[in-house]
């Protein structure tokens, strides 16, 4: 336990301000697509941030970036405890989701700093590349890359929506390196810890103001092509059609239905992206793209939901005549946190005097992936009315700053043995 433990609300909250600038949409809405001039600009600015706070920076060949807190009498074999989160944000985002995990992490370390902490292990924040599916419609690609989960084989052959691939988006980032030598294995780092709103409504409803993750619910994502017939939307008449817009619909509500008749609370499912050609009003659509997210704490419920929407997919475009491809974009199983640590943040609010519950973050999040390579765990705090991924996100400074204390005290904790 630090006594002297202070937290520099008013600069977290300018530095909070200060990234939410870098976007590519008008305030109060941020959007910062990997690697856009805008995502650059805000890298820049948190690797200058990083070093004003005395951390050595590294950047790995996909862009995770690593600010360092190496002890004095280290010599650089002892495994690291690590936090971090993610700067990227979806089109029309807030400015809370993955940066209060990168700045506050930045101001544990610093509150760390100014109580004359000294750390056993190396302390490491980690800013993970593209967090978000926006750019290549997968999510958590540094954390994947950095775990082993995704090949670097597979990661270079990913392209965005214009055609433009990794290895592109890289070269413009300055990012020259292998993409292989991304991956850490088991054992480089001791445990990581991440800071992150909660996204959802349940530690407001319930006034607790830490959240202690316990599970990951597991994502999987599926990209399904739909080939019909196009044709001119006056001429055509309607039982000659194969409109592929229209199985799209079905599928989608099929979707839904399958979620909602899983038998558990915890299936989700959303189809998200639905592009279609041509996208004319007076012309029948034939070519449509689903982009569909499966969620869920138990793989059983998810395998089984899914399976039902592979057999109404089949149903419904056999019946309207309509070719399909469906690919698995990933399909990841949830994650367990670390009990042990766990425990460290449970008794590190306990010494602040700050209620915490446990609960299953529905949320991904990069500690999906580091829960491959070492013991991890979550720090949740309120956001109002559970809002996320839209401008209007909002935690108070005193919620984000109960947040920063409790994971300044896990992490000195984890960073003292
Ligand atoms: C992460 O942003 C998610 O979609 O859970
Ligand atoms: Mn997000
Ligand atoms: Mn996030």
């Amino acid at each position: 336990m630090i006594p002297t433990l202070s937290i520099d609300t008013d600069r977290l909250q300018r530095w909070l301000d200060e990234l939410a600038q870098f976007s590519e949409a008008a305030p109060p809405a941020v959007t910062r697509v990997l690697f856009s001039d805008e995502d650059l600009a805000a890298r820049a600015w948190v690797k200058r941030r990083f070093e004003e706070e005395g951390l050595t920076v590294r950047e790995d060949a996909v862009g995770n970036i690593f600010g360092r807190w190496q002890p004095a009498t280290e010599t650089g074999s002892t495994p690291a405890v690590a936090t971090g989160s993610h700067i990227d944000a979806i089109p029309n985002a807030g400015r809370y989701d993955g940066t209060v995990g990168v700045l506050g992490a930045l101001e544990a370390f610093s509150a760390l700093r100014r109580a004359g902490f000294r750390p056993v292990r190396p302390l490491e924040l980690i800013v993970f590349t593209a967090e978000e599916p926006t750019r290549f419609g997968l999510g958590c690609l540094g954390s994947r890359l950095l775990a082993g989960a995704i090949t670097p084989d597979r990661a270079a052959a990913l392209t965005d929506a214009d055609g433009r691939s990794l290895d592109d988006w890289r070269a413009k980032a300055g990012l020259a390196q292998d993409l292989a030598n991304v991956r850490l294995h088991a054992g480089h780092y001791a445990a990581f810890v991440e800071l992150h709103i909660e996204q959802g409504p349940l530690l407001e409803r319930q006034h607790t103001p830490i959240g202690i993750v316990s599970a990951i619910a597991g994502p999987s994502s599926y990209r399904l092509r739909l080939i019909g017939e196009g044709g001119h939307a006056g001429a055509v008449l309607m039982p000659d059609r194969h409109d592929a817009g229209l199985a799209a619909a079905e599928i989608a509500l099929a979707v839904e239905r399958a979620a909602k008749s899983s038998g558990s609370p915890d299936t989700v499912g959303t189809t998200g992206v639905f592009r279609q050609l041509p996208n004319a009003i007076n012309s029948i659509p034939c070519d449509v793209t689903l982009e569909i997210d499966v969620r869920d704490t138990s793989l059983d419920t998810r395998t089984a939901a899914w399976a039902q929407v592979e057999a109404a997919i089949a149903e419904i475009c056999a019946r309207r005549g309509v070719r399909w491809t469906l690919d698995t974009i990933s399909a990841n199983p949830p994650a367990t946190c670390a009990a042990d640590l766990v425990e460290t943040v449970s008794r590190a609010c306990a010494a602040l005097n700050l209620p915490s519950q446990r609960m299953v973050s529905r949320a991904y999040h990069d500690t999906l992936f580091m829960a491959q390579i070492c013991p991890t765990t979550m720090i949740f705090i309120p956001c109002r009315g559970g809002v996320s991924h839209r401008p209007d996100e909002y935690s108070s400074p005193e919620q984000i700053a109960a947040g920063v204390r409790v994971l300044a005290h896990t992490l000195a904790q984890a960073a003292s043995q």
